[in-house]
């Protein structure tokens, strides 16, 4: 398979920001009706982060892109651009990414906001990869971030426990031949809106005193639908990639799926025929994080000597829309 872009473009840089309140399955059983042992078994979560009040998307994210930065030994004003994929941004507008780019004195570079759910971090990477792919753009900061307790309702035990907040952060820039990455298969399709949504506070329900009464304003999820597409689409992206370029499950030394439940993980790991000890696993302390699944747990991947220069990494998504895709690189740090 040729190189999706013109010239061989990778992920240069990584870095993370988590908030510091840790939440327990005990903590939310006071808040609802839940169980430490029904969370632990049924998703896999023991722990998540929740921010404080007045703190949104744009802090996570930037934190997340001055560890990048840092880790690359560049500054700011050396990005060309900014794109944060979030569903939870500080406001409606202006976009985040130019909030993120007010904080970390990002002064040359433009940016703007994707929204694809879960599959956002994977479908900015693409976009960013493809800018810097036309020559024209040499260093692009993609940020996923999301404050997911911002949106959830937490009386509802059917999503509260699902959820926490955080964000990670990739620089994307032109790589060595033969690394960085070697295809991308990405979907959408809006059959599956009604299953996993936020019904109120956009263009078709605008936010009214009726939306907030009937809680309109959180996340609405019809969670068995999700969870099976996500194991069956996730792992149909990923095989499609691997057999596209001649690879088999176990020339992968890193499988890294959307965090959503372990047992939807585990299930396209197996589909896939991907050991666990090559699956990045951090649900337990983290839950979903939407966009920020994916940068974080290569972030920690990578800190963790778990996957090294050479190394094929694939990176899998599943999220509202339905959105979903697969991307395999090969590793360029
Ligand atoms: O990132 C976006 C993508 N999102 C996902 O990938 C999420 C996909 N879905 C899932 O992960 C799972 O469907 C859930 C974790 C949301 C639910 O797990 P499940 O095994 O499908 O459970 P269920 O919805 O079938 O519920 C089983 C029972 C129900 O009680 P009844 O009706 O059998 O009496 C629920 O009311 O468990 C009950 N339940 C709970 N009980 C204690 C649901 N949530 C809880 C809870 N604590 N937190």
């Amino acid at each position: 398979m040729a190189r999706p872009f013109s010239i061989p473009v990778g992920i240069t840089a990584t870095g993370e920001c988590f908030p510091e309140r840790v939440i327990t399955n005990d903590d939310l059983a006071t808040m609802m009706d839940t169980s430490d042992e029904w969370i632990t078994t049924r998703t896999g979560i023991k722990t998540r982060y929740w921010v404080e009040p007045g703190m949104a998307s744009s802090d996570l994210g930037a934190k997340a892109l001055q560890m990048a930065l840092d880790r690359r030994g560049i500054g700011a004003d050396e990005l060309d651009a900014i794109i944060t994929a979030t569903v939870t941004p500080d406001m409606v507008f202006p976009c985040t990414s130019a909030l993120i780019q007010h904080k970390v004195g990002a002064t040359k570079a433009f940016g703007f906001d994707l929204n694809a759910a879960c599959s956002g971090f994977l479908f900015a990477l693409t976009t960013a990869a493809g800018m810097v792919g036309s020559g024209r753009f040499k260093r692009i900061a993609v940020v996923g971030a999301d404050v997911m307790s911002s949106i959830i309702d937490k009386t509802d035990r059917t999503t509260a426990v699902l959820f926490g907040d955080g964000a990670g952060a990739v620089i994307v820039e032109a790589v060595e031949d033969g690394y960085g990455i070697l295809d991308f298969e990405h979907h959408i399709n809006g059959v599956g809106a009604p299953y996993l949504n936020m019904p109120a506070g956009g263009s078709l329900r605008p936010t009214s005193h009726a939306t907030v009464d009937a809680k309109q304003h959180y996340i609405y999820q019809q969670g068995a639908e999700v969870y099976k597409n996500a194991v069956r689409d996730m792992a149909e992206v990923s095989r499609v990639v691997l057999d596209r370029n001649g690879f088999k499950p176990e020339d992968l030394a890193l499988f890294v799926p959307h965090q959503a439940n372990i047992r939807i993980m585990d299930a396209a790991a197996k589909r896939l025929e991907i050991p666990s000890e090559r699956m990045a696993n951090n649900i337990s302390k983290y839950a979903n994080t939407t966009a920020a699944t994916i940068p974080t747990a290569l972030h920690q991947s990578a800190v963790a000597g778990k996957v090294e220069k050479g190394d094929l990494v694939i990176l899998a998504a599943f999220g509202a829309g339905f959105t979903w895709g697969g991307t395999l690189l090969r590793w360029s740090i």
